[in-house]
């Protein structure tokens, strides 16, 4: 750098203590796009540029897990247009993620039950999956949670744990808590310190019930598609700001 050159600003503010892990209730996408008068499938467009946004800014800022929900077990509810143009929405995104993750040096991670998705789909997750586990795990982490239900995912762990039982291979009084945690999706990772719904809805809506216990919670009115990086600021200071007690004193 020249003597004279102006230093530059710092895009990210350097002296501030991130959480380890934030995951965001990816809502407000419907009523962005009625605002405008456009179709509900163009919020979720909008949405996933949010989301490519606020991923690798969280990535540049030291975030090491970042996970979002981007849809839910009742999520097939909605039109079929509109599921559609979702699982259109997950095949680019995941192609772009196979193409350039590892150069970027983020794992991509899929959460929830795949089996009812698109078999192209569950192609691009496998392939995406295979890149994840040659980065290593000490690579930040961006995990889309897509047919994820937190009832859903405890369930299914206890059905698995009801046939190691049924085998023989566990005793009920062996199983702890951490059975149970190694059985869900979020397995090889910490439990979320900090889960953002914006949109202003204030409710969990089947999100990471189990890992959630002691999350601390941030919602705000701003739709998904408008969330900018000065929102992932602002939800980080409020969180560093909490005393986090974890049942102590
Ligand atoms: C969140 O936005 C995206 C998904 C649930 C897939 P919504 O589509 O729920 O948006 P609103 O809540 O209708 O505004
Ligand atoms: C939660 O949002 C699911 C996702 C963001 C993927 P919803 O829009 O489905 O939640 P509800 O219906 O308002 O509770
Ligand atoms: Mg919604």
């Amino acid at each position: 750098m020249g003597l004279f050159a102006r230093k530059k600003r710092p895009a990210v503010p350097v002296d501030r203590a991130v959480p380890r892990h934030i995951a965001v209730i990816m809502d407000g996408n419907g009523r962005w796009a009625r605002k405008r008068g456009l179709p509900r499938q163009a919020g979720h467009k909008v949405g996933a540029e949010t989301f490519r946004t606020i991923a690798t800014y969280c990535k540049d800022i030291g975030v090491q897990y970042f996970t979002v929900y981007a849809f839910s077990t009742e999520n097939w509810k909605r039109p079929k247009e509109e599921v559609d143009a979702l699982m259109g929405l997950f095949r680019t995104y995941l192609k772009e993620a196979a193409e350039t993750m590892f150069q970027r040096g983020v794992a991509v991670r899929v959460l929830g039950d795949l089996t009812p998705l698109p078999a192209d789909i569950r192609a691009l997750i496998r392939e995406v999956d295979e890149i994840a586990d040659r980065l290593g795990p000490d690579a930040a982490t961006a995990s889309l949670c897509i047919n994820y239900g937190g009832r859903d995912e405890i369930k299914n762990a206890v059905r698995a744990i009801a046939l190691e039982v049924q085998r023989g291979a566990l005793a009920p009084e062996d199983i702890t808590e951490d059975t149970i945690g190694a059985r869900l999706y979020t397995a090889h990772m910490p439990d979320p310190d900090l889960i953002i719904r914006p949109s202003g809805e204030i409710r969990t809506s089947n999100f990471l019930l189990w890992q959630s216990a002691y999350a601390e919670y941030y919602f705000t009115d701003v739709l998904w598609p408008d969330f900018k990086t000065r929102d992932m600021d602002a939800a980080i200071d409020a969180y560093n700001k909490r005393n986090r007690r974890f049942g102590g004193v």
